[in-house]
């Protein structure tokens, strides 16, 4: 069937030269005047590397989508006024091209507001740095920008003949983003900005229909990525988008979520002249039960749906008896016999294991440098400041993200304070108190480290409060404010302040305060180490082997090492690091904070997938660290040496930093009575053993299966015949394969269950 479907689309599909018309009506897509079925997934471009898009629209393509949609990140294309960038991940129309080559659609979400967790929304810092800026209203500043950027991307878009009207894959476009979300909040202004984007939306003359998602707008994520360098929103968002999607962070297929929804979209596109022309009726039997017909000149298809979070239900339709799951749905294309169930799974589970990096078994070399403070005790003073790049002043505490304008996460505060020798209340042990709006702050006095401070996930504001002595003389207080990733949704974000918003106090014992939030404050943006470029292997100056510093504060390291072998995704586990940024050959993998716990409770209640979604089901590695590892996408490495560079910023031990591959270790199968089952490792892999496989009415789940009451007693044998020293085998589920199982006292329904090591 899959094959067969294959073939129509592509016929169907006359990619290249022919123009198709788009349009719509209330039942579904209209393509060249003919309703279609469109099931698209959302692969976002930058979150993974050109090298990766074929294999990755490919798989997306065997999983049965014919549509991959994408957000425009507008942040990452013009990242800095009129200076764009459309090379390598951001190769906008180059990943459009290849969704072409493959006969799938495209979906383009222009927005440009991208509400996807990427920092800033994807709308640029600098927008945000303009005066009289409003985001997302009817506001001249924001509306001539946005117009000014969609325009630009609209005429790529047309010049590449990417429109479907051109013979192009983009089928749909989308103006703006969830709106309806914060409208209200921008009242009249809402109103009018609304109204401007649908008549920009009509100006960029695409000739492909419109959307605009709303609430309701939660796509599918298909494939999630990897939120390389400082794209991540925030605060505090991980490098991983994996999101559990059905192609993982990598790329790997996701089983058994990628094979179970493979089947459900090619059987829904079987159905598609029936879903989409013929009449439907739904009839409820009972309280949760509901039977749905479409009819199509005497052609029916059913759904049976059970919303009944608890018990299964049973269906008679036309005399025959259908049991269907505790909240499920069973599709059945003739009204008759059921071909999918969408709790009844048969796909084999992947279980996903990292590799140790057999090119290079030595333990890594380490070499160090320390981060350069001298600015600290030279800010003030002209003759040595001008060799500190990224110097300016004010008279006051300013929003970090408009000093930095988004060229780092990091930011020195620096003033002094003058103490009289005679001033027995400030010659002393004072307070030094600090407000801060996050995420991360280093404070240091005098040129010595005081301590530091992060914040909690949801509060990111905080005080930081430590004792010091000061001298005689001139004190220099030096503040250094890290960023975790700005803010990416919720109405107005872009107002919120950023970095050390005062006051900042200087407390003494009696309780005399001196305010320093109206000082002369120098700022540095951005760190020495990135000015000197130290993330890149081409930098060789300064650095030591000797007295090799742990758990110590603003230490880089650098080591190399030998690409894994093969073609597995591969990572770098950071355990025993704390918070930092990590590059391989120069390239920013990312930000990391292994010292970053997730909370402790959650894990404990058993994972049951009935019942109403929400994100707290089903919780794994409470108590771990929220991500230990990084993805190293394979064309970011090269033969030979790599150079992998840490910037540790509260103290870690670099001792158990390694490089590994990440592939399937073993796999699970499951399958009902009347399917095939098929088992494959990854990466030409064999299957080496079976540890477990019974076909009659086996218990408990991947890892934890045990026999039944009943099984047919050769399953393993045959399994162990039919597997063994192959990369995959597909397997029939009946007794006619295995021989009689018995009888089953328990479920009426015969499974087989099958643990495989690869
Ligand atoms: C931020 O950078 C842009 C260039 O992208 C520049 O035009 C603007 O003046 C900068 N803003 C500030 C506040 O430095
Ligand atoms: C965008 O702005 C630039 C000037 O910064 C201008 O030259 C260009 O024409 C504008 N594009 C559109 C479509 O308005
Ligand atoms: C929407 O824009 C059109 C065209 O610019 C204008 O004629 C119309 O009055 C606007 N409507 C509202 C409600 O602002
Ligand atoms: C589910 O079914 C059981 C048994 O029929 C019934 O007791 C229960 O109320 C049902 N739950 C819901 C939410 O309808
Ligand atoms: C401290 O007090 C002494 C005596 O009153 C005075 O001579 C000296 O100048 C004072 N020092 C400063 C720095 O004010």
């Amino acid at each position: 069937m899959g094959l067969l479907l294959f073939l129509t689309l592509v016929l169907s599909v006359p990619f290249g030269c022919l123009s198709i018309e788009v349009s719509y009506d209330n039942r579904a897509i209209k393509i060249d005047g003919e309703r279609k079925l469109i099931i698209s997934g959302s692969i976002h471009y930058p979150r993974s590397t050109p090298q990766m898009w074929p294999s990755l629209i490919k798989k997306a393509k065997n999983g049965g989508l014919n549509a991959i949609e994408t957000y425009v990140f507008w942040s990452a294309h013009e990242p800095q006024y009129r200076h764009y960038d459309f090379s390598g991940n951001l190769d906008l129309v180059k990943f459009l091209k290849i969704v072409q080559d493959e006969g799938l659609y495209a979906i383009l979400r222009i927005g440009p507001y991208v509400c996807a967790e990427w920092n800033f929304g994807g709308l640029p810092v600098w927008l945000a740095n303009m005066p009289g800026v409003e985001f997302r209203s009817g506001n001249d500043v924001f509306m001539n920008e946005m117009k000014n950027f969609t325009t630009l991307i609209g005429d790529m878009m047309k010049k590449e003949n990417l429109l479907a009207s051109q013979g192009g894959p983009i089928i749909l476009a989308q103006i703006e983003n969830e709106y309806g979300l914060v409208s209200n909040t921008f009242a009249e202004r809402g109103k009018s900005y609304l109204n401007f984007s649908i008549n920009l939306a009509e100006s960029l003359k695409l000739n492909v229909p419109w959307i605009m998602c709303q609430q309701w707008d939660v796509p599918q994520m298909y494939h999630g990525g990897t939120n390389f360098g400082r794209t991540p929103g925030g605060p505090y968002i991980a490098t991983t988008y994996d999101y559990d999607a059905p192609l993982d962070e990598y790329g790997n297929l996701n089983q058994p979520k990628w094979g179970h929804l493979k089947q459900l979209h090619l059987l829904l596109r079987s159905m598609e002249k029936t879903l989409t022309y013929g009449d439907v009726k739904s009839i409820n039997h009972g309280k949760t039960v509901t039977v749905t017909i479409y009819n199509l000149n005497g052609k029916r298809a059913c759904f049976f749906g059970n919303s009944n979070d608890t018990d299964d239900a049973t269906v008679v339709f036309e005399g025959k008896k259908f049991v269907i799951p505790a909240w499920s749905v069973s599709i059945l294309p003739d009204c008759s016999t059921e071909a999918y169930n969408t709790a009844r799974v048969n796909t084999q589970t992947s279980v996903m294991v990292k590799k140790p990096n057999k090119a290079d078994k030595k333990p890594f070399k380490w070499q160090w440098r320390t981060e350069h403070f001298e600015h600290l005790s030279s800010h003030s003073s002209s003759k040595r400041s001008q060799f500190v790049k990224g110097l300016s002043s004010a008279m006051q505490l300013l929003d970090q993200k408009i000093v930095t304008n988004d060229t780092s996460d990091y930011l020195w505060y620096m003033t002094s304070v003058d103490v009289d020798g005679n001033d027995t209340v400030w010659a002393h042990k004072v307070a030094l108190q600090v407000r801060t709006n996050g995420h991360v702050l280093h404070a240091y006095v005098n040129g010595k480290h005081i301590g530091s401070h992060y914040a909690k996930i949801r509060n990111f504001r905080f005080t930081f409060k430590r004792h010091v002595k000061l001298r005689q003389g001139k004190n220099i207080i030096a503040l250094l404010s890290s960023t975790v990733g700005l803010p990416n949704s919720g109405a107005k974000y872009e107002t919120i302040q950023h970095g050390v918003i005062g006051p900042v106090m200087l407390i003494a014992m009696d309780n005399q305060a001196k305010d320093l939030s109206w000082n002369k404050w120098v700022y540095k943006v951005g760190l020495h180490g990135e000015d000197e470029h130290l993330y890149n292997d081409r930098q060789n100056q300064g650095w030591s082997i000797r007295n090799f510093p742990i758990h110590q504060s603003f230490v880089w390291y650098k080591t190399t090492f030998k690409s894994p072998e093969g073609e597995d995704p591969v990572v770098v586990d950071l355990l025993g690091m704390d918070k930092g940024n990590v590059w391989v050959n120069g390239n920013h993998i990312g930000r990391y904070w292994p010292g970053y716990l997730a909370v402790q409770a959650g894990c404990d209640s058993t994972c049951d997938y009935r019942g109403k979604y929400n994100p707290n089901k089903c919780l794994s590695n409470c108590g771990q660290p929220s991500q230990r590892w990084y993805h190293v996408p394979r064309s970011f490495l090269c033969e030979g040496e790599n150079t992998l560079v840490l910037m540790e910023e509260l103290g870690g031990n670099p001792s158990l930093v390694n490089v590994q591959t990440v592939t399937i270790g073993k796999v699970c199968g499951n399958a009902y009575e009347g399917n095939t089952l098929e088992l494959s490792c990854q990466g030409g892999n064999t299957i080496s053993d079976i540890k477990f496989a019974s076909f009659g009415d086996p218990k408990g789940t991947c890892e934890s299966y045990t026999r039944g009451t009943c099984e047919s007693p050769n399953t393993l044998s045959l399994i162990k015949k039919a597997c063994i020293g192959k990369n995959s085998c597909s397997i029939e589920v009946s007794e006619d394969a295995f021989g009689s199982t018995g009888y089953c006292s328990g479920s009426s329904l015969k499974r087989l269950a099958v643990e495989a090591i690869c």
